[in-house]
């Protein structure tokens, strides 16, 4: 059960540093890709806030205490789309296996709620890295 919360955790800081990141790219995108990126990063914001609060609920469920530090991998400031794009796909590819890691975990545990609802992140960070690779081209 540790374990579980303590995955739990490491993805919910990858939430709560995701947000952060989205947030910060959807203001600092400038010229005309910030059109569409714009509106893409705030959309992936939004997810990102609506998993950690997902996560973080089921962490104090648990009985355990969720983190409310971000994961200090950097967040790194630029104003090139592409590399907004490609710091982007590194973070979902980062999401995605921690949750692949966490359902394993949960696969043994009685808890059935838990482990549709984490499979429902799972699902929606590998649409997200699919839309990344996409983007990136
Ligand atoms: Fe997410």
């Amino acid at each position: 059960m540790s374990d579980m919360i303590d995955k739990m955790n490491i993805a919910l800081s990858w939430e709560l540093r995701a947000s952060n990141m989205y947030a910060h790219y959807a203001a600092n995108i400038k010229g005309i890709h910030r059109l569409q990126l714009s509106p893409m990063f705030n959309t992936e914001m939004t997810e990102s806030i609506q998993h950690a609060d997902i996560v973080r609920k089921a962490i104090v469920q648990l009985g355990g205490i969720p983190v409310t530090e971000r994961n200090p991998h950097p967040i790194t400031h630029t104003n090139h789309y592409l590399e907004m794009l490609n710091y982007s796909l590194e973070t979902e590819i980062k999401a995605a296996e921690v949750y692949a890691e966490l359902i394993e975990l949960i696969e043994d545990s009685a808890e059935e709620d838990l482990r549709d609802a984490i499979e429902q992140i799972y699902l929606s960070e590998l649409r997200s890295v699919e839309e990344m690779r996409l983007l990136v081209g």
